[in-house]
């Protein structure tokens, strides 16, 4: 079964065509990053714009791609939830076209179930049941998946995620948006003591964090050296603030896994592709006895290949929907 995926909830289009949710086809993403930069963020409005401009060629591209035609297609997944409404609503929109002219099943995927599905594209695949930890800019939290369509919230953020962190903090260094990668390098020479950022926990509730107040923190640490005129050395800088949003992810992960009594735990999402987060966890996971599966950094970022594995799943399970489907910008995994 060949099924064409299609990713437009952020500032990323792409789509992919993938077979038996485990063989990817092809793959193509356009980045909309120069586009938004000049803004230090994503407009929404300006997404959703460029997604309308960008989806046919890159299905004729990804088509082309796998030497596929559209008849060899037979079904298409599009992510319909969480992420910008409008961005959300091209994708679904022009799926839902697709699906009816072509006469195939059209799936709902939700986007942060497609990071996991991510890691069915490897080399060793994961396979359910495991409990994950998927972090991307506008999401983080922990989960467990009983099967491949069945998923119960563990926890997650309260407020900003931890790529947003990552991305606010890394505009005010004057780093190119989105920043995560750029911080995360600039990180690599620095110290990860030499500042000491808070660590929040939210009482009750051991499995949920918190990121803005570690971003005003950081922010703030800034704008008070700027004002006094002040040197922060940059690498210490940032890899003591990364070490502080690996120290609010990472742990939270095994204490997860303490909790579902799972030995398979996984990590993914744009933020997946951290090298600080990954050794952490690779660390922690290798003391505890957990298997650890982590995407490679090609596969962490925004793709359809992910949106395509996991509508193979979701339409196993029966869950294709019909023509009056929507978008939401957000939903329980
Ligand atoms: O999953 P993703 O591509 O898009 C969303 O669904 O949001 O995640 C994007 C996030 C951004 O915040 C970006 O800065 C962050 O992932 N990111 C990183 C790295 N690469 C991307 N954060 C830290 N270290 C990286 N190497
Ligand atoms: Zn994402």
């Amino acid at each position: 079964m060949i099924v064409l995926g299609i990713e437009s909830s952020c500032d990323e289009t792409a789509v992919a065509a993938v077979r038996d949710g485990r063989c990817v086809l092809s793959s193509r993403v356009a980045s909309q990053i120069d586009r938004h930069a000049v803004f230090g963020g994503v407009v929404p409005e300006l997404a959703s714009r460029l997604h309308m401009e960008s989806l046919v060629p890159l299905t004729e591209q990804a088509l082309a791609q796998a030497g596929l035609t559209l008849q060899d297609i037979d079904a298409v997944a599009v992510t319909a939830m969480p992420g910008l409404i409008g961005a959300l609503l091209t994708g679904v929109n022009y799926a839902k076209g697709l699906a009816l002219g072509l006469g195939v099943p059209l799936v709902p995927v939700h986007h942060l179930r497609g990071h996991a599905a991510a890691l069915y594209l490897t080399e060793t695949p994961l396979a359910p049941p495991f409990t994950a930890l998927i972090v991307s800019g506008g999401h983080s939290l922990l989960c467990h998946a009983e099967d491949y369509v069945n998923y119960r919230f563990l926890g997650g953020t309260r407020d900003d995620a931890a790529g947003e962190a990552l991305d606010k903090v890394a505009r005010t260094l004057g780093l190119p948006y989105p920043g995560g990668a750029a911080l995360s390098k600039l990180a690599q020479t620095g110290d990860p003591a030499a500042y000491r950022f808070p660590r929040a926990a939210v009482e009750g509730f051991p499995l949920d964090m918190s990121f803005s107040g570690l971003k005003t923190f950081a922010v703030n640490l800034l704008h008070n050296a700027r004002q006094k005129g002040e040197d922060v050395p940059l690498a210490d800088f940032c890899a003591s603030f990364e070490q502080a949003v690996t120290d609010a992810l990472a742990p939270r992960l095994l204490l997860a896994a303490r909790e579902t009594g799972c030995t398979t735990v996984a990590c993914a999402g744009g933020v997946a592709a951290n090298r600080r987060l990954r050794e952490t966890l690779s660390a922690l996971c290798g003391r505890e006895g957990l298997e650890l599966f982590l995407p490679p950094p090609e596969l962490c970022g925004d793709n359809a290949a992910m949106i395509a594995a996991q509508g193979f799943h979701e339409l196993r399970a029966g869950r294709a929907a019909g023509m009056d489907l929507n978008a939401f910008a957000t939903r329980d995994i």
